[in-house]
């Protein structure tokens, strides 16, 4: 071959590495309301970013006549770009080559990146569309998988790692979406679950369609495998890049400062009202986020599941933050499993990658009854301690109203390394509310007395003036002070500026045991 023919070459692959497995298989990946892998990567990446590696790579496979089914990128797209100007490491698989199945070759082009990303401290994203294992690889695919857990394992704490499922994610392939930090799943199009529908009936009896055993919506509202919910794959990768938007590129930068033109000393007199005079009433604590962040934008991750705790992203005087708190409006905000353990991963997530902890705190104490004791709160519930005990990263907690029980401990409290605890007016730290505690403290006072609701609510109202405030805390330094409600904004940015250089850690040790 001469020069130009060499070139003519290297052209031709090239176009070909772009048809992917060709006009039909890409028409019906269209028809199924799907991106190819191609138009994902580039609806993710800044325009014209794109570098791929590995276009040339095909499986080595011997039987089942694969020797005359090679495909140039074997059905993985791989490679690096950028996100608003910022790095990052991307696999997107190409359902349209063998059904996106992992061979061999395929998963050591998924190890390549995610090495690189390693090596170079950019986040990995994996864009999933695959019918899993190459069948016609047995062992080899099966050994490809566990390359990858093990990288995903290895990258966990070092740099983020995401993963969109816009397709089928089935079998043991879940596991590597399970071990990433954030989950994104497109309604309609995409399911995950360990046995698939089949399986399920023959060995359960039971009959469900892929969407009702692992659809978007079951695993966003009800397992909590999944953190966010798209209605398309547009709306998936942007949702993408606004996650990245507030995270740092690896476990040794901080998270990037945004200047905003929301006035840091902005007050906000409607925060002064917002909570009912009724200590029972509920009310949404998003609505008291908003007030406070930056433009009210709150970017909120597992939105639909464990709702009586919010967790998501936000800036304070362009600070990124992350935010934690219990939600008033569901089931009280009692801390229950769902909550703790939905909470106590996020605070980890922060705790990795130096994102400071925002608590808004309104929390009667943790749920009650069998179902709870039974499905192990106990366990669970200590995952939410541990996680805010062990973080190192600023803490700054704002006590709106109440802080009972072993709920005030747990809710990033100063004995546990609250590097600044701020209460509302309307705050009332104590053991339990009002009610509960006369009831026990004088039982036999008020069994013996002749107008028993009138004598109780005499001493109902002694225990609230002297423990549902939050002076009682405050006068013993557990409250750093007490702040109207107007001035949260404010106080929150001198608290992030000033924590800025924290520096706090942990005794040395292999690893702590958080209990699973
Ligand atoms: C090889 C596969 C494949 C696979 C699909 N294809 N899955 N090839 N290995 N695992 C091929 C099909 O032969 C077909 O090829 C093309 O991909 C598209 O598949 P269709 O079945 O036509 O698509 P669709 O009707 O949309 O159904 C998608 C599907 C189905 C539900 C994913 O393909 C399916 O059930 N696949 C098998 C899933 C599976 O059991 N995987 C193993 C899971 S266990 P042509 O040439 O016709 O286009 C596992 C273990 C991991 O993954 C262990 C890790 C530890």
């Amino acid at each position: 071959m001469n020069r130009e023919e060499k070139i003519r070459q290297l052209q031709e692959l090239k176009v070909k590495s772009q048809l992917g497995g060709g006009p039909k298989r890409i028409e019906k990946q269209h028809g199924k309301g799907k991106m190819t892998a191609r138009e994902r990567v580039h609806a993710l990446l800044d325009e014209g970013t794109f570098e791929e590696l590995d276009m040339f790579v095909t499986h080595q496979c011997q039987d089942f006549n694969m020797k005359k089914q090679r495909i140039l990128t074997d059905g993985v797209i791989t490679g690096f770009g950028k996100v608003d100007g910022r790095p990052v490491c991307v696999f997107s698989q190409d359902f349209t080559i063998f059904g996106g199945s992992l061979s061999g070759a395929y998963a050591k082009k998924i190890c390549k990146i995610m090495d690189l990303a390693m090596k170079c401290g950019y986040p990995v994203i994996g864009l999933n569309d695959s019918g899993g294992a190459r069948i016609q690889e047995g062992v080899e695919s099966l050994g490809g998988y566990a390359d990858i857990f093990l990288r995903n394992v290895l990258t966990s704490g070092v740099v983020p790692q995401i993963s969109a499922i816009m397709g089928p994610c089935a079998g043991g392939a879940v596991y590597s979406p399970a071990l990433t930090d954030f989950i994104f799943m497109v309604d309609k199009t995409s399911y995950m679950y360990v046995t698939g529908p089949n399986v399920v009936k023959t060995v359960t009896h039971e009959e469900v369609t892929h969407d009702q055993l692992g659809g978007a919506v079951v695993h966003n509202a009800k397992s909590g495998v999944a953190h966010f919910l798209a209605s398309d794959d547009t709306e998936c990768l942007e949702n993408i890049r606004t996650l990245l938007s507030y995270l740092p590129l690896n476990n040794m930068e901080n998270p990037p400062v945004i200047e905003t033109s929301d006035p840091v000393n902005r007050m906000d007199v409607e925060l002064d009202s917002i909570i009912p005079e009724d200590p029972d009433q509920p009310y949404d604590m998003k609505d008291v986020v908003r007030h406070i962040v930056d433009d009210g934008v709150f970017f909120e991750v597992h939105e639909h599941w464990g709702k009586n705790i919010i967790v998501g992203f936000a800036r304070i005087g362009g600070y990124s933050v992350g935010i934690v708190g219990n939600q008033p409006n569901h089931l009280a905000g009692c801390l229950d499993i769902d909550a703790s353990t939905k909470g106590g991963r996020f605070v980890r997530f922060c705790d990795c990658f130096n994102i400071p902890i925002i608590t808004f705190e309104d929390v009667p104490g943790f749920l009650p009854g069998t179902g709870q004791e039974h499905g192990g709160i106990i366990r669970n519930g200590s995952k939410l301690l541990y996680a805010f005990c062990e973080c190192t990263v600023p803490k700054i907690t704002v006590i709106t109203r109440k802080a009972y029980g072993g709920a005030y401990d747990v809710m990033s409290s100063k004995h546990i390394r609250g590097d600044f605890n701020f209460a509302w007016p309307s705050a009332a730290v104590a053991v339990m509310g009002a009610q509960g505690a006369v009831e026990i403290l004088y039982a036999k006072e008020l069994k013996n007395a002749e107008d028993r609701e009138a004598r109780k609510s005499e001493i109902v109202k002694d225990y609230e003036d002297l423990f549902c405030s939050p002076f009682e805390a405050a006068r013993r330094g557990y409250i750093d002070d007490v702040i109207e409600a107007h001035t949260t904004r404010p106080r929150l940015v001198a608290a992030l500026q000033f924590t800025e250089n924290k520096r706090d850690s942990n005794p040395p040790k292999k690893h702590g045991n958080i209990p699973l």
